[in-house]
């Protein structure tokens, strides 16, 4: 009797689900949990802004699903704090039960959060953070990087400063592993082509005093100065430079970052300076356009590097959870979809080396007006070697 009453359950069940749209059928399905860790204060902010606008703007493009099912925020404020990166990854991990992690800016707090993915399993999706270590030494199958190294850009501009005709460098940077990782790729580059970096600066993140290393540049009267810093604290690092009067005979290069969503804060200060990025404004591609059609008409600003490196992240983990019909314990096949995507990116064409970071070009751009304008490619089709990385 009482297996007949739970077969006509079934049945009934069966019958139901059959008379259902596919998408009402759907509905119960469980959210995808995804936990946004960015800077929501401090020098960082901006970037941690653009890069969670971008990200749901990707997702709104699927119509807020993917493989059908609807995505959950979580969001935490990481301070760009290493020091509480612990206890703010296990707030998404451990309290809200993300399915996946994405974040961060800021190297320090992006390594402590890959030791974390790496531990627990949890799949993260960086969609800033350079350190090499990433997609190096704690690379695995878990975690994935949509934006670059730091060895990417620096490396191109050490190259770049050589065709330039530049002999001697300062390099100048915040004391932590993306600034001296920056620094190492450009001298890597510049002295195996015959450069000599003449003396490597530092100050402690997120410092912005910056007068006593501008004074002691301009005594040591190098033929350029490679910088990295970024967000609040490189528009006001451009602006002293041009105040203390350094700008007209020691030009300034750096990575993209120098002038990456602070032109309306550099305004005069920044006009002509050379930066290596995979992104940059006119590259003339339609997907690029429609992105930043879309982008402006969405947030009522324009886009820049970090909203891109947002917006893979979601386009990323889109490819993989579309593969697998939103069934993400399929892991496996999540994982490999992910691997092999082919992202039409704002930037161009974007694949994934063997590592997981980004193989894209690495473009030549100049600042005028309000514009980070691409001027060449310094390096094509640019992977970082992953040094370290076992998998
Ligand atoms: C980093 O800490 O890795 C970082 C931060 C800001 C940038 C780029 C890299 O613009």
């Amino acid at each position: 009797m009482r297996l007949h009453t739970s077969f006509r359950r079934i049945l009934g069940a069966a019958a139901a689900a059959l008379l259902l749209p596919a998408a009402a059928a759907r509905a119960d399905q469980p959210k995808i949990r995804v936990g946004l860790m960015l800077p929501y204060s401090g020098t960082y902010t901006s970037l941690g802004v653009n890069i969670t606008n971008g990200f749901k703007l990707a997702i709104a493009e699927h119509g807020g699903k993917l493989g059908g099912r609807a995505i959950e925020y979580f969001t935490v404020d990481d301070e760009s704090d290493p020091a509480k990166a612990p206890d703010n990854a296990n707030k998404l991990i451990k309290r809200d039960h993300v399915d996946v992690l994405v974040g961060t800016v800021h190297s320090g707090v992006a390594l402590a959060m890959a030791k974390m993915a790496k531990d627990t399993g949890t799949l993260l999706i960086v969609p800033n953070a350079g350190a090499g270590d990433i997609t190096g030494p704690l690379c695995a199958p878990n975690i994935f990087r949509t934006s670059f190294t730091m060895w990417q850009s620096g490396y191109a501009m050490g190259k770049e400063a050589l065709r330039e005709g530049k002999k001697t460098a300062v390099t100048f940077t915040w004391k932590y592993a993306a600034g001296e990782e920056s620094v190492d790729a450009f001298k890597e580059a510049f002295e195996a082509g015959g450069g000599k970096v003449l003396k490597m600066m530092a100050l402690p993140f997120p410092q912005v005093e910056f007068q006593s290393y501008l004074t002691e540049i301009a005594a040591l009267k190098p033929d350029m100065v490679y910088s990295f810093f970024s967000g609040g604290g490189a528009v006001k690092y451009v602006k002293d430079y041009a105040a203390a009067g350094l700008k007209a005979h020691i030009p300034l290069y750096g990575p993209g970052f120098l002038t990456d969503g602070t032109l309306e804060g550099q305004g005069e200060a920044a006009q002509g300076i050379l930066t290596t990025l995979h992104y940059g404004d006119g590259l003339d591609n339609p997907k690029d356009k429609a992105f930043r059609a879309a982008y402006l008409k969405a947030y009522g600003s324009e886009p820049d590097v970090f909203s891109v490196q947002g917006y893979d992240s979601g386009q990323l983990l889109a490819a993989g959870v579309e593969a697998v019909k939103g069934d993400i314990s399929k892991r496996k096949e999540l994982i490999a979809a992910m691997e092999h995507a082919k992202i039409d990116s704002p930037r161009g064409p974007m694949t994934l080396s063997r590592s997981h970071n980004p193989v894209n070009n690495i473009y030549l751009r100049k600042v005028v007006g309000k514009e980070n304008k691409v001027i060449g490619i310094a390096a094509p089709a640019l992977a970082d070697p992953g040094r370290g990385c076992k998998m």
